[in-house]
């Protein structure tokens, strides 16, 4: 029996390599079509399968939600205060040597290629901002073309709202109202043979954020983590409540006192929402073994995975099950 406000999908049995992956939890308000979201998920679960390690697997399942310009990250990113696309994504292997994010990032199309370069090149961790940016151009990495006249939209609405005296003027303040709409943020966790594990998130962050914010996506702990021969979790949702609860960690520390998977993703969420409150997390966790789920207290989450013996892509709804 799922614990209260908390939805659970799983346990998938997916074999080794196993790969999950999500389009953000949210409202799901305003869906144009289900099955744009879907496939998005659908195809990077099956786009990572074909990779020969499970940090690589993250990177492209990633890079293809990004690229799909349908979910809340790389081209389909939500706008700051200023009508500005400005992201954060990060990542990270399971052996706890290789962690790479970045935050605030406006030049790239992919934030999450200049994670991974970070990750494999520098001795740090996370980079912000201008210099992330600069970073990424030297790189030569495709640049991001802005807004999309959709998230404008949304924008100018909003500012018409807050100028009508509708909504709180404050940047911060008007993204928690913001927020109840669409999905947030994109993710991926993975398990290969012989226990290698990775996780990453990659997101826009919260439409009408004020800018310069920077939300749980690119910090391990929050926004993913992985152990190997454990497993890896990667989540969504409010960030300023992952950041201060860091679900993903708990969920893999579960893991490795031998909880089952399901188990351990339904309590990562039902911590969340006691310590939190709900409609702010969806998580995904994927274990050493080869078996997967995903829990959430939001309204709906899309999420797709994929394994030699199974593979499953759905919008899952609060108190719905994936077939
Ligand atoms: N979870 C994404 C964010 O809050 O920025």
């Amino acid at each position: 029996m799922a614990e209260e406000g908390v939805t659970v999908a799983g346990p998938f049995r997916l074999g080794l390599p196993a790969v999950i992956v999500h389009g953000g939890a949210g409202g799901w308000k305003g869906l144009r079509s289900e099955e744009e979201v879907v496939s998005a998920v659908r195809r990077a679960a099956e786009a990572a399968q074909g990779l020969n390690n499970a940090f690589d697997a993250v990177v492209e399942a990633i890079r293809v939600m990004e690229d799909s310009g349908v979910l809340n990250a790389g081209l389909g990113s939500v706008v700051n205060y200023e009508g500005e696309v400005e992201m954060d994504a990060g990542l990270m292997a399971g052996d706890l040597r290789v962690a790479g994010g970045v935050a605030a990032v406006r030049y790239p199309r992919n934030p999450i290629v200049l994670a991974a370069w970070v990750a494999r090149n520098l001795p740090h961790v996370i980079l912000a901002g201008p210099a992330a940016d600069r970073l990424a151009e030297r790189l030569g990495l495709p640049r991001h073309p802005g807004p999309q006249e959709r998230m404008l939209k949304r924008w100018r609405e909003m500012m018409r709202l807050i100028n009508e005296g509708e909504l709180d003027r404050l940047p911060g303040h008007a993204a928690a109202i913001a927020r109840l709409y669409g999905g947030d943020t994109v993710g991926a966790a993975a398990v290969w043979p012989g226990g290698e594990a990775a996780a990453g998130t990659s997101t826009g962050g919260i439409m009408m954020k004020h800018p310069g914010r920077v939300g749980d996506s690119p910090v391990p702990g929050a926004g993913f983590y992985a152990e190997n021969g454990v497993g890896a979790c990667a989540a969504t949702g409010i960030g300023e409540t992952i950041l201060l609860a860091r679900p993903c960690i708990y969920a893999v520390e579960l893991l490795r006192e031998g909880v089952p998977v399901a188990a351990a993703a339904e309590a990562a969420v039902a911590r969340h929402t006691r310590l939190m409150g709900g409609d702010n997390l969806g998580v995904i966790l994927v274990s050493a073994d080869g078996y997967a789920a995903a829990a959430m207290n939001t309204e709906a989450m899309p999420v797709a995975a994929a394994g030699p013996e199974s593979r499953l892509a759905a919008l899952l709804r609060r108190g719905g099950k994936i077939k």
